[in-house]
């Protein structure tokens, strides 16, 4: 891949037909794409995290639908091709629980088809291609709006990868990092590493670097300990599903450093598209945490790095409560100290 403008770095792109996915395992060491030319594809390269990110996994299952019926459709142009069709539906749903984008993308896809009469090809295509669209769109919306909170230059921390490579371009949590850095708000940003997939030693660190925005990692237990310095008067992350009443399910580690935010008088800004927003359930509690190879925690690159014998417990997503929460950017707007009525009062706007 070129050289590119970190903005413009696109982990998800659509080449008329085939869909190019970087593969975030092997970043920052190699910069490789993916080719998939149907949904099963799509649907194994979000199970292994070739692709990840609420956002990015919601637009890729989107141009996996739009792959799905022209397959569906030349198959059974007259017959029921939307029957067909379930089968893929239902392989790209089940490809990862928690990051609710993923559902949304394809009730939006299914939704639209049931609508059309004749060929749906190219109108799949389209409604995928505006997904994408709007993804970046929103991003750029609510990096102004998150850039606008922060009201002295400061340091800031993030946590994982909630940046372009999350999302189809410029990110949710990195969005208002770019946006903040840019108006001279951001005096150092600092980056959990993220363990065990190290989405921000490899992927934020990275996509920050290519920015010319300076980073500094640390290890996911010293965030208490940096906050306790008093330099840090933002934590800035973004989100895989957002109940009803404002609780945050992320990354894991996000509840700890949310906790350790309140107790230091860091505030927490939570950056997420309206599709991260699951108004049918009620509070975080009912939000389903992805559970992963134990081998995750175990090995290191491939090497067996814990005692023989040890068993690991590897939840890969956590609910941060509503009450932690300081703000919650969209692109339809800002949301803070959330709660039922607030969350719904912008759903309904
Ligand atoms: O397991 P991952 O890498 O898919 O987890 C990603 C996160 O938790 C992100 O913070 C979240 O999806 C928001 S991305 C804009």
């Amino acid at each position: 891949m070129a050289q590119q403008q970190l903005d413009e770095v696109r982990a998800v792109i659509w080449e008329k037909g085939r869909l190019r996915l970087l593969d975030q395992r092997l970043l920052p060491l190699q910069q490789t794409y993916i080719v998939c030319s149907d949904a099963a594809a799509v649907a194994a390269a979000i199970r292994d995290m070739v692709v990840r990110g609420a956002p990015a996994i919601g637009v890729a299952a989107g141009y996996g639908v739009a792959m799905a019926v022209v397959a569906r459709y030349a198959a059974a142009p007259a017959g029921d091709w939307r029957q067909a069709l379930e089968a893929d539906l239902t392989l790209l749903a089940e490809s990862r629980p928690t990051a609710v984008n993923l559902f949304w993308a394809i009730e939006r896809m299914r939704t639209l088809l049931e609508t059309i009469n004749g060929d749906p090809c190219a109108v799949a295509e389209a409604e995928a291609c505006r997904i994408d669209a709007e993804d970046v769109a929103a991003n750029r919306h609510m990096g102004k709006l998150g850039a606008a909170l922060i009201e002295q230059r400061c340091a800031v921390m993030t946590h994982c990868n909630a940046g372009a490579l999350a999302t189809a371009g410029y990110g949710t949590a990195l969005g208002v990092i770019r946006a903040a850095h840019a108006a001279g708000k951001v005096s150092q940003v600092y980056a959990d590493e993220t363990r065990p997939w190290l989405q921000g030693s490899r992927l934020t660190a990275w996509e920050l670097l290519h920015d010319g925005i300076a980073v500094t990692l640390l290890a996911d237990g010293a965030g208490a300990h940096l906050m306790k310095q008093g330099e840090v008067k933002w934590l800035i992350v973004g989100s895989d599903r957002i109940a009803a009443n404002g609780d945050v399910a992320n990354k894991i580690g996000t509840y700890h450093a949310a906790i350790s935010a309140r107790y230091h008088g860091v505030k927490l800004m939570v950056v997420a598209p309206t599709s991260t927003i699951d108004m049918s359930l009620a509070t975080g509690e009912q939000i389903p945490i992805e559970a992963r190879a134990e081998d995750e925690l175990l090995s290191f690159g491939g090497q067996r790095v814990a005692a023989e014998g040890a068993r690991a417990w590897n939840p890969v997503f956590d609910v941060t409560p509503a009450e932690l929460v300081d703000a919650i950017v969209t692109e339809r707007g800002v949301v803070l100290q959330p709660d039922t009525a607030k969350m719904a009062a912008l759903m309904a706007g």
